[in-house]
């Protein structure tokens, strides 16, 4: 019996070692959503981060339940539930990365953009209390249309003095994912080994994928099965919420992206070396203020933001493309959260 308990104590020592060491410290992560489609699985799988020693899951309805559930897991990370604004302060406070995938869903037939009268206020709100309890977040915007929600994240915070571009991030993680996965399936390669750039923005035409870039490159594709692959990527939203048949867009998957990102961020503010995930962020690339490229994560949130590299005719004619689109999602957000 002694032997046995000895064993329990020096592992247990070990891990709380470990919990506490530089390489791990504390880290509180929020959701603000956490009940919804893509709220629920994203709170499992950072339940499931052993970087995450605080989950925080905030919704405006049914967020006990989600807390009580995940929180019986045995992983690391305390989790405590939130409900109705009045314990958004509470939820917010101290948290190194919030996560945001607040806000309605498409139905078969709309755009991101036909969410905008709705998400815009839910995301403002939201952003007018991370600016109050917790401006040194990292924020990760999963809420579309995010060409515009994030612009409307920046005004917000610029209006509350707080607004530091290095931690706001537009989650596209979701695009990388379908592109690697589609890219893969068409080439016949290990999906494991794969990666593929994607940049511009999130919706239709504003999602560049550049397969010249992929790895491994491969000779088994034509130009059209490049086409077919781009246009795949950019449609993959509606893909699913077209199967869904008006019961919401990507949670699953999404989820998994949201993770993989958080994950990714909270490396970088640990100091972890060559974190790059590509993420909608403020940047000089291009001629628009936020654009989504490869980003190196750090201490800070964005230490690096890596040039388009070299396109393929597709790709620059797709880029010249993109950008009215772009831009006016951009304006639409800085004009909406400017509104008195
Ligand atoms: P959902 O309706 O299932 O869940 C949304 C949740 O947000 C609900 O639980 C709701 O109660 C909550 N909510 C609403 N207002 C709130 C507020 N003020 N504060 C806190 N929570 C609030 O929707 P979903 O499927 O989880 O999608 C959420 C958002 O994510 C949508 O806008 C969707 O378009 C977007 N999305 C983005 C990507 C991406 O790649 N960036 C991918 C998939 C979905
Ligand atoms: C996605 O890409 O799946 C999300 O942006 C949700 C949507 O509406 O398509």
């Amino acid at each position: 019996f002694s032997v046995v308990r000895r064993q329990e104590s020096s592992s247990s020592s070990v891990i709380r070692r470990s919990f506490f060491s530089e390489a791990n410290p504390e880290r509180k992560v929020a959701i603000l959503g956490a009940a919804g489609g893509i709220g629920q699985p994203l709170s499992l799988l950072m339940k499931h981060n052993p970087l995450v020693s605080s989950l925080s899951l905030y919704d405006i309805a049914g967020t006990p339940g989600v807390a009580a559930d995940v929180s019986h897991i045995n992983t690391r990370a305390i989790v405590k539930g939130f409900m109705s604004d009045d314990q958004l302060g509470e939820a917010l406070e101290g948290s190194d990365v919030v996560v945001i995938p607040a806000g309605v869903p498409r139905k078969p037939g709309m755009t991101r953009d036909d969410l905008f009268n709705i998400n815009a206020g839910i995301v403002k709100g939201l952003c007018i209390a991370i600016a109050k309890y917790c401006p040194n977040a990292v924020v990760n915007m999963i809420s579309n249309p995010v060409n515009s929600t994030v612009p409307i994240a920046s005004e917000v915070f610029k209006k509350a003095g707080t607004y530091n571009e290095k931690k706001l991030f537009g989650v596209t993680t979701l695009d990388v994912v379908r592109a690697k996965t589609f890219y893969a399936g068409k080439a016949n390669l290990d999906v494991s080994g794969v990666n593929v750039p994607v940049v511009g923005g999130h919706a239709g035409v504003t999602i560049l994928p550049l397969f010249s870039q992929a790895t491994p490159s491969t000779n088994a594709l034509s130009n059209e099965d490049i086409v077919a692959l781009t246009k795949r990527t950019q449609d993959g939203g509606t893909e699913v919420v077209e199967a869904k048949a008006g019961k919401g867009s990507a949670t699953l998957s999404m989820a998994y992206a949201g993770a993989l990102f958080a994950d990714a961020c909270l490396k970088g503010l640990n100091g972890v070396p060559d974190i790059v995930e590509c993420s909608f962020v403020q940047s000089t690339v291009t001629e628009l203020p936020f654009f989504a490229s490869k980003v190196k994560l750090g201490k800070d949130g964005v230490e690096e933001i890596h040039g388009l590299g070299s396109l393929s005719d597709y790709e620059k004619e797709g880029l010249e493309k993109l950008k009215a689109e772009l831009k006016s999602s951009i304006d639409k957000g800085v004009a909406f959260a400017n509104q008195s």
